[in-house]
């Protein structure tokens, strides 16, 4: 590229981006208008977008837009939004003055995160599963560029799978920040090349990571996340939440910074931060923590040292996931999920002055009480308030980590499907979800139980039935679907098709365990179909092995790593490197072509929804 070129784009990029910072730049479930007068905020469970009048602080529409809309930003002055569907795998487009939605944009998966240019031209969202972000012209609604982080998502040490979720968008250096989802990791990508210029690799131990915001004047961005610690089994410290303090520009020594939340106030220990914000003056950073229920409001210090200094807690609502200042920075709105409700807050008091419900409750009573429990890492489920059932099992995914449990190492099952691949466990030593009481009132949880008095100490005697909020916990665990496979969008690929014969033949065996409509021979009816396929004498903890309960394949395209020792890293490995002695289905005999073609079709995993396929609704099925 020439001088003369360089300077002319660089003018038209400074035309459009060297506005003042505005509203938007940084993913959220919240967005506030640049004029402050409008909020839109995502609902997951209702597959909605409200937009509220912060004035008459009424909600003026609520704009149904799909299955699990994740992230919002407003388009320039307008009231116009755009939103991630993440269940439906479309961006869509709404006008917030009128309620109708104005376009729906295919994209490939999972859209999450979503950032606007200030003049609402173009917007950049992160892709989860292809970890790809695309930039989309507003105007046409077409997709004009796909960026790619390539092979870079495994750095860390970390065998997770490198999902994309959050995205700033940072005009000053040109530049888009994204986070790794299950590893924390950061890539910076020059708008200009559209190429990866900088990236900041984390603790192999940092985990769910789905937010950034950045520093409206200095090179700094913060992000949100737990660290997964785990080879520590007890409630204190196994799950400890972190803000990253990232140094964006080059240069040697200390580009990230890690704070401990849990350390930094002696008080408190706050669990689950979810979303970040700084104010507008660059003088106060807040963070909100879905798992206790509060918030750290602190003090931005111009050190790059200490970074941050705590100023006060705030308690919350239920469940908050959000967090987002108004651009004049006098207040800041945070939302509780779980109460369905936007709060807002003086910036300088702290006091709450405004509470804004901005949908009914989708779920129905019991649901709800089930996922606050759920997600909370207060009493009665947590003792300790480090750690909830989410902070593992995120909103049912797994979370790619492989635990030191006192059975031996167990991968982190996802909960998809759960209801119909019943007993539970990869040994199969829990009949019932209600069993999770155990977990609750164990090292882990160290919570006082939702049942009333003692429990049966044997696993076989049933806890259903003993506590409304048990029942409800177990509903809800049992409620999680299976996500499409993206990888069979289209059908099944010629190379699915060759694997899929091989998985259904009698040489390879595959079938006769993995088999039904979720893959699996489970069944709730005992004996219990448990199997020896030689992965059971490898890890020296084990204490429960060699017989496991087969796995449903529904959906592993997305849950690396694999076994219930998680020592797969890749689908390939579970047939080739854990595989030698044929034990686990007859694989010696295949090509690499053939392991490959197998691979496919278990990657094209559900490429039909098993429940109207009919099939499941004649399987055993457990509600609660
Ligand atoms: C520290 C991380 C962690 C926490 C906290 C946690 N789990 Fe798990 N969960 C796991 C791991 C690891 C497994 C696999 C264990 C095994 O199979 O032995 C698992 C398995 C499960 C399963 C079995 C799924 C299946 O299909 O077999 C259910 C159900 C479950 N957890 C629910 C819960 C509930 C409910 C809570 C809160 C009370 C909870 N978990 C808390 C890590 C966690
Ligand atoms: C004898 C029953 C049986 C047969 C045959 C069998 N499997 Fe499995 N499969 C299991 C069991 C049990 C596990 C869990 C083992 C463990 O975690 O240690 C498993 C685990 C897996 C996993 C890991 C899933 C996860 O979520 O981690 C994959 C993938 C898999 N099997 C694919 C196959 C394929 C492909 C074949 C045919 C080549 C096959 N299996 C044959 C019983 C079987």
């Amino acid at each position: 590229m020439s001088f003369a070129k360089l300077s002319f784009t660089t003018f038209i990029l400074c035309s459009i981006w060297c506005l003042p910072a505005s509203a938007g730049t940084s993913n959220s479930l919240l967005d506030i208008s640049p004029d402050g007068k409008w909020l839109a905020a995502t609902n997951r469970d209702n597959g909605t977008v409200s937009i509220v009048d912060l004035q008459s602080k009424k909600v003026v529409h609520e704009i149904p837009v799909g299955h699990h809309p994740e992230g919002v930003t407003f388009l320039g002055q307008s009231t116009n939004v755009a939103v991630t569907v993440y269940g439906d795998d479309q961006i869509v487009l709404a006008d917030g003055a009128t309620g109708k939605v104005t376009g729906r944009i295919a994209v490939e998966d999972e859209p999450y995160g979503i950032v606007a240019t200030p003049d609402g031209s173009r917007v950049f969202a992160t892709l989860e599963y292809p970890a790809k972000i695309v930039e989309i012209d507003v105007a046409t609604q077409k997709i004009v560029r796909t960026l790619d982080i390539g092979g870079n998502g495994i750095r860390s040490g970390s065998l997770a799978p490198p999902f994309l979720r959050g995205i700033a968008l940072s005009p000053s250096d040109n530049r888009l920040y994204v986070t790794e989802y299950l590893t924390a990791n950061v890539h910076a990508f020059d708008l200009s090349s559209g190429k990866e210029v900088d990236r900041w690799i984390a603790n192999a131990a940092d985990n769910i990571s789905r937010q950034i915001a950045i520093h409206p004047t200095r090179p700094k961005a913060y992000i949100p996340h737990i660290r997964s610690r785990t080879h520590v089994n007890r409630g204190e410290g196994s799950v400890v939440p972190f803000v990253g303090v990232l140094t964006t520009t080059a240069g040697e020594g200390r580009r990230r910074v890690t704070m401990p939340m849990d350390g930094f106030n002696s008080t408190f220990v706050v669990a689950n931060p979810w979303e970040t914000a700084i104010s507008p003056d660059a003088k106060t950073v807040v963070t909100v923590f879905a798992g206790t229920d509060d918030m750290y409001v602190c003090d931005v210090i111009n050190d790059d040292y200490r970074e941050l200094a705590h100023h006060q807690t705030v308690r919350l609502g239920h469940n908050p996931r959000a967090v987002k200042f108004a651009p004049d920075g006098s207040q800041f709105y945070v939302y509780n999920t779980l109460d369905f409700e936007v709060a807002g807050y003086n910036t300088n008091s702290l006091q709450k002055i405004s509470e804004i419900t901005v949908c009914e409750n989708p779920l129905g009573e019991e649901k709800l009480l089930g996922k606050i429990l759920f997600y909370t890492a207060l009493q009665p489920m947590v003792g300790r308030r480090w750690i909830s059932c989410s902070s593992c099992h995120p909103d049912g995914d797994s979370d790619g980590r492989t635990w030191q449990n006192p059975e031996g190492l167990r991968n982190t099952t996802a909960l998809y499907a759960m209801a119909w691949t019943h007993p539970l466990h990869w040994s199969a030593d829990r009949d019932e979800s209600q069993d999770f009481e155990h977990t609750i009132r164990g090292q882990l949880m160290q919570g006082q139980g939702l049942v009333r008095g003692a429990i049966h100490e044997s696993l076989d005697k049933p806890n259903k039935g003993l506590s409304k909020g048990l029942d409800a916990l177990a509903f809800y665990s049992n409620a999680h679907p299976v996500p499409m496979s993206p990888h069979s969008k289209e059908g099944l690929s010629d190379s699915a098709k060759r694997g899929k014969e091989l998985f259904f033949s009698a040489e390879t065996k595959c079938a006769t365990c993995h088999s039904g409509p979720y893959y699996s021979d489970s069944t709730p009816v005992k004996p219990y179909k448990l199997h020896d396929v030689g992965t059971g004498t490898s890890d020296k903890s084990e204490k429960m092995g060699p017989l496991y309960d087969t796995p449903t394949l529904l959906s592993v395209y997305r849950t690396a790593p694999y076994l219930h020792h998680g020592e797969a890293k890749t689908l390939e490995d579970v047939l080739r490197k854990c595989n030698p002695d044929d034990k686990h289905g007859k694989t010696s005999h295949l090509s690499d072509a053939q392991v490959a073609d197998l691979v496919e079709f278990m990657k094209a995993l559900p490429y039909e929804d098993p429940e109207p396929a009919g099939i499941a609704a004649k399987l055993p099925k457990v509600d609660r």
